[in-house]
């Protein structure tokens, strides 16, 4: 890792940045938390983990904090509605989010005060470079002319603050529902003339670049769209590691900081090619969707490339950079190449990037030699449909289809193909083709219910803690040597997936039922203590143990079943989940199994 003094290329390197930031608010009584994993537990609204504030729903719902009401992070980022952007200067799938917040302790006023004097006086960013937003109002929520005055009680001149709307001053929820509210937004005015008098933070036209956000969280919307008051008013901020530090450098792109140029210098040595602005939207994507699929295939969760969910997104990204590396002439395996030097970049932050090196090399070249076999054939089909069109006509959905299933060309690398070529694509006609394909392989294609853990309510409480008693009872029927690899809540049934490299046979799954039965008949209380990792782990807790041994963590208990650290909520006594059912049993891949089951009564 790169430090200050050693950089003379970039003066601000990310190292001091994270630093910086997290000092400046230990010093504000905050306390630090960890990066949580890149994949969310519990909310089945989102496949990712898109903001810092996404591991901490519970908390701004309400749940204690173990570590008080103040927390301070750098939290690993993955956005997928951006990656068609990706290739300009500032969007990016994956980013590093610096955060702080207020979990019902200060409100506005400490919020703006903070946030302007750490750019103002650590990063030392003129203020007459700042330009702010505020919502301005509507049937929901106020005009925040609080806001307003705060800024200007800071020493902003009128023409420094602008009002907006919903569109631009509200935030959240992260998934569809949960926690949210107005915001104010910080920008940096880089000092070019204004495009047009209409000219403002929310013109794209380049003068304004947006650096941090801060969100008044006070409300709650819930899944049939309506919003309530929360419990605590709460303060969500956010900052983009890789704009600030191009702003800071004085560069044209995020691509030019110490956390993504290495990834550039390593495609110029292996393209033989300078990165220039004819080649800049290929280097750029492939090194913005490289450390993506690094750190994906890097998180503990062991996510490997597939047609669903999570798993789909990464095989996109894979592929859309294998093409992208055709694109510059290179036809071998270089991924892994590329991937290292994301490794060495990151390892000293994320640690997990080293711990599973070998993991992310062999799915990247499982999935190079996969898709490999096709691509040659795959585009020169794909030449050969869009040669066939004139002009006005679009790229049937049968033909999108025919790539999609005999090529594994995922839809978004077809419709870029055809994009390339001023065609577009028979969405709809895809959709229906993939949909009427799937009944007839159908493989139980899940719907992804509304609400989740995020809705905060008791039946997602409750389905949680069948989880921890699911958790046990396969630990006391498989043996212990079954972890936890992901966990998924809606308002419906619980997704538990954990590592086991056999089917689990009918009588032990019977077994495990009966178990968690048991435990609800006895209507056990389930407590909840806060205590150090050590003492947990002393205690004989099960579960992510991501913090140092001296951290407070909350340790969930229902005696003789089950003790798992856990941010909760839960049920306050096993005897209201009622009744336990496993639906299903299945894989979910190499080495993982996945089980479905659902509590209370069954009609
Ligand atoms: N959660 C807020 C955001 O992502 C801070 O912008």
């Amino acid at each position: 890792m790169v430090k200050d003094s050693e950089n003379p290329r970039n003066p601000y390197t990310a190292y001091d940045i994270r630093n910086k930031f997290v000092d400046f608010f230990l010093k504000k009584e905050h306390k630090k938390i960890n990066s949580a994993s890149l994949l969310p537990e519990n909310d089945p609204t989102v496949l990712f983990t898109t903001a810092g504030m996404h591991p901490l729903v519970p908390y701004l719902l309400g749940e204690s904090h173990p570590f008080g009401k103040r927390l301070v992070n750098y939290q690993k980022c993955i956005r997928t509605g951006d990656i068609d952007e990706v290739g300009d200067s500032t969007h990016l799938t994956y980013f590093e989010m610096l955060g702080n917040w207020s979990l019902g302790d200060y409100f506005k006023k400490e919020s703006i005060a903070q946030s302007f004097e750490f750019l103002t006086k650590v990063l030392n960013i003129p203020a007459d470079r700042i330009a702010v937003t505020v919502f301005e109002g509507d049937d929901q929520a106020v005009r925040d002319i609080e806001a307003y005055e705060i800024w200007k009680s800071q020493g902003l001149t009128e023409n420094q603050i602008y009002y907006y709307g919903k569109k631009e001053n509200w935030w959240g929820p992260a998934g569809q529902t949960g926690p949210c509210g107005p915001d104010t937004e910080i920008f940096y005015d880089t000092g070019k003339e204004k495009c047009s008098e209409h000219c403002g933070p929310a013109c794209n036209c380049g003068k304004y670049i947006e650096i941090w956000n801060n969100v008044f969280m006070e409300y709650n919307k819930l899944a049939d769209g309506t919003y309530t008051q929360l419990r605590q008013k709460n303060v969500d901020t956010g900052m983009g590691l890789e704009r600030i530090l191009a702003i800071l450098n004085h560069k044209d792109s995020v691509y030019e900081t110490d956390v993504l140029h290495p990834v550039i210098e390593k495609l110029e040595e292996i393209t033989g090619s300078t990165y220039k602005e004819q080649n800049a939207r290929e280097f750029r994507i492939i090194s913005d969707h490289i450390r993506a699929v690094t750190f994906i295939l890097g998180d503990h969760k062991g996510i490997v490339p597939s047609n669903s969910e999570q798993g789909y997104i990464l095989r996109r990204l894979i592929r859309r950079t294998i093409r992208m590396f055709r694109k510059l002439g290179i036809t071998d395996n270089k991924l892994t190449e590329a991937a290292q030097t994301v490794i060495d970049i990151n390892d000293e932050v994320y640690p997990e990037l080293a711990e599973n090196k070998t993991f992310i090399m062999e799915q990247l070249t499982r999935e190079f030699i996969l898709f490999n076999k096709t691509l040659d054939v795959g585009l020169k089909k794909a030449e050969k449909y869009l040669s066939e069109l004139s002009g006005g006509e679009v790229l049937s959905g049968e033909s999108a289809f025919k790539l999609y299933d005999t090529f594994g060309f995922p839809i978004e690398l077809t419709k870029e193909l055809a994009e390339e070529k001023g065609f577009k694509v028979d969405y709809n006609g895809f959709l229906e083709k993939f949909l009427e394909h799937q009944e007839k392989s159908r493989t139980g294609a899940e719907s992804r219910f509304k609400g989740g853990l995020a809705d905060n309510s008791e039946q997602t409480a409750r389905l949680h803690t069948a989880t921890h008693l699911l958790n046990g009872a396969l630990r006391k029927v498989l043996g212990d040597g079954i972890y936890q690899k992901g966990s998924n809540i809606n308002a419906k049934r619980l997704r538990f997936d954990f590592s086991f490299d056999r089917k689990v046979t009918a009588e032990e799954l019977k077994e495990v039922s009966r178990i968690v039965n048991e435990a609800i008949e006895k209507k056990i209380e389930v407590v909840c203590e806060e205590m150090t990792v050590k003492e947990a782990k002393e205690q004989g807790a099960i579960g992510v143990f991501e913090n140092k041994y001296s951290d407070i963590v909350k340790v969930y208990t229902i005696k003789e079943y089950s003790k798992e650290i856990c941010g909760g909520p839960h049920a306050e006594n096993t005897g209201e989940l009622k009744q336990f059912t496993i639906q299903k049993e299945e894989s979910s891949s190499a080495g993982v199994r996945r089980i479905k089951a659902v509590i209370g009564t069954i009609e």
